[in-house]
């Protein structure tokens, strides 16, 4: 028997209930609704509640991803979680969505890569997958950014959003030629001061903020998303024009924007989410790919390119058949 492919059979979003738009934020920080709008796309995003924590957001998603994989939780032999904002330094957050979906087989763990969360997280899944380490996993962003911004600081508060995203992902022998065609993950630790959180458990004294030099950020994003993207096309012999949808990471309209440009795309076939969620970092890719899907744009056979740049910095594509 072949080595199994790895499919992608479900998707699930969640947003917290409670949304701010920028007139809002404008009323609390020295913003405006127009320099927001201009700079970023962003026109309003979803801030959690108290309960709505990482794993809250977490498991709703993934209940929803397996309704729509059409499998019980019973099923799952593996949970991968990306954030940076867990509910606790341990038990992971994937352990404990574990536990509230009522699953006792498998492992669970979380990972780190900031935005990169969800591409990372995909790519680890896809390898054990075809190892052979399980066969059914849960890949999960989640993020509740509204609790590591410094919300006097107008240069990222108005930035970032909550929510979670969700993925099942499943070895199939079939022969069908649909699934995870190849991921590409990158890091460079020299960057690692543009885009960080300041401390965490580990250090004492430090107020666990986001900080970020947005201009950096931005000089690196477009060219290694751009070299992440053509090296998944160059692996594959695929070009510019076999792509039926970007659905990037969801930082910034302008960021985006450029990476569609760059492929030859339709400004049709880019997801686009930024506007309504803001950043909610490893959740928006898998969010992004919810609102597409659901409302029927994104259909079987269709091949996706997703990519992604965080904190690190760490950056990755990966090419899915549909
Ligand atoms: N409202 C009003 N004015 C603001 C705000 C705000 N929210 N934030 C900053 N400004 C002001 C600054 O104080 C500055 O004023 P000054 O000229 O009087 O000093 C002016 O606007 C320009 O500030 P810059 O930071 O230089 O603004 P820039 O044009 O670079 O835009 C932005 C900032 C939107 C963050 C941009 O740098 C960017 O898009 N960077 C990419 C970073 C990104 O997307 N990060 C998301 C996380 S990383 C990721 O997910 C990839």
């Amino acid at each position: 028997m072949s080595n199994p492919a790895t499919t992608l059979d479900g998707i699930g979003g969640y947003l917290p209930e409670r949304i701010v738009s920028n007139q809002e934020l404008a009323t609390r920080v020295d913003t405006s609704d127009e320099w927001i709008r201009e700079r970023t796309g962003i026109t309003q995003r979803h801030i959690a509640a108290p309960h709505e924590t990482a794993a809250f957001m977490g498991e709703q998603a993934a209940r929803r991803a397996l309704d729509a994989a059409g499998i019980d939780a019973g099923s799952v032999d593996a949970i991968i979680v990306a954030t940076s904002t867990p509910d606790q330094g341990f038990p992971a957050t994937a352990v404990t969505i574990q536990g509230a979906l009522g699953i006792t087989a498998g492992f669970a763990f979380d990972i780190s890569a900031a935005c990169s969360g969800f591409v990372y997280a995909a790519s680890i899944a896809d390898a054990m997958i075809r190892a052979g380490q399980c066969r059914t996993a849960l890949v999960i962003g989640t993020e509740v950014y509204s609790r590591i911004l410094n919300w006097q600081d107008r240069g990222t508060c108005v930035l970032f959003g909550d929510g979670a995203g969700a993925a099942v992902l499943r070895a199939n022998t079939a022969d069908a030629p649909r699934g995870i065609i190849s991921t590409h993950i990158h890091a460079d630790g020299r960057f690692g001061d543009i885009l960080y959180i300041d401390g965490a458990t580990g250090q004492t004294g430090k107020p666990q903020h986001l900080v970020m030099n947005g201009r950096e950020v931005f000089r690196h994003a477009v060219p290694k998303l751009a070299g992440a993207v053509d090296e998944a096309l160059k692996a594959n012999g695929l070009g510019h024009a076999d792509i039926d949808w970007l659905v990037p990471h969801q930082a910034n309209r302008r960021i985006i924007d450029a990476m569609g440009k760059r492929l030859n795309l339709q400004p049709e076939q880019v997801v686009v989410t930024v506007d309504r969620h803001a950043n909610t970092s490893a959740a928006s890719i898998p969010l992004a790919l919810d609102d597409a899907m659901r409302d029927g744009r994104i259909k079987p056979g269709h091949l996706i390119l997703i990519e992604a740049l965080g904190g690190g910095l760490t950056w990755g594509s990966a090419l899915i058949r549909m």
